[in-house]
């Protein structure tokens, strides 16, 4: 899977390591679309350069990691066709996948350790939506609702 990952200054460490990790594993390959430091940088920024990535398909899935993945969401969640979730748990991710949809997984740096933020990262990217008819009717309701 294509994955692109963005973060701000707050969540630069956990980009850099869920970088590392994918690097590891060769499970996915990765887009990162900055920040490149811990210098103080606006989060809304990479979430767009996130969003352009996926919504022009060259990548399939994103993350997007910020002090606590609230401004990350919502910046993401201002475009047709994403869907952001900010999870703080693997229950979480893996129901945001399976009912959801969701194509962007955010994740809050100070609000969640690097071990569970990474077993989020895993259940986000094992898990596939369940198509089953009442979950897609109501994504389909999602992507009618004005943007
Ligand atoms: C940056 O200080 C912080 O506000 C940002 O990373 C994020 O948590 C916003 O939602």
């Amino acid at each position: 899977m294509k994955i692109v990952i963005g973060s701000d200054h707050a969540g630069f460490r956990y980009k850099e390591n869920a970088k590392k990790y994918f690097a590891m594993t060769a499970e996915h390959t990765c887009i990162d679309v900055g920040t490149d430091s811990e210098a103080s940088t606006d989060y809304p920024d990479y979430a767009v350069l996130a969003v352009n990535a996926l919504l022009s398909r060259k990548a399939d899935m994103g993350i997007l990691i910020c002090g606590t993945g609230i401004g990350m969401s919502i910046a993401a969640n201002k475009f047709k066709g994403i869907r952001a979730a900010v999870c703080e748990s693997t229950a979480a991710a893996q129901l945001a996948r399976l009912h959801n949809d969701a194509n962007i997984l955010c994740i809050g740096e100070r609000l969640t350790s690097w071990e569970k933020a990474l077993e989020i990262i895993k259940t986000f990217l094992e898990t596939s939506f369940d198509d089953s008819e009442r979950h897609c009717r109501r994504v389909d309701k999602l992507n009618k609702l004005p943007q």
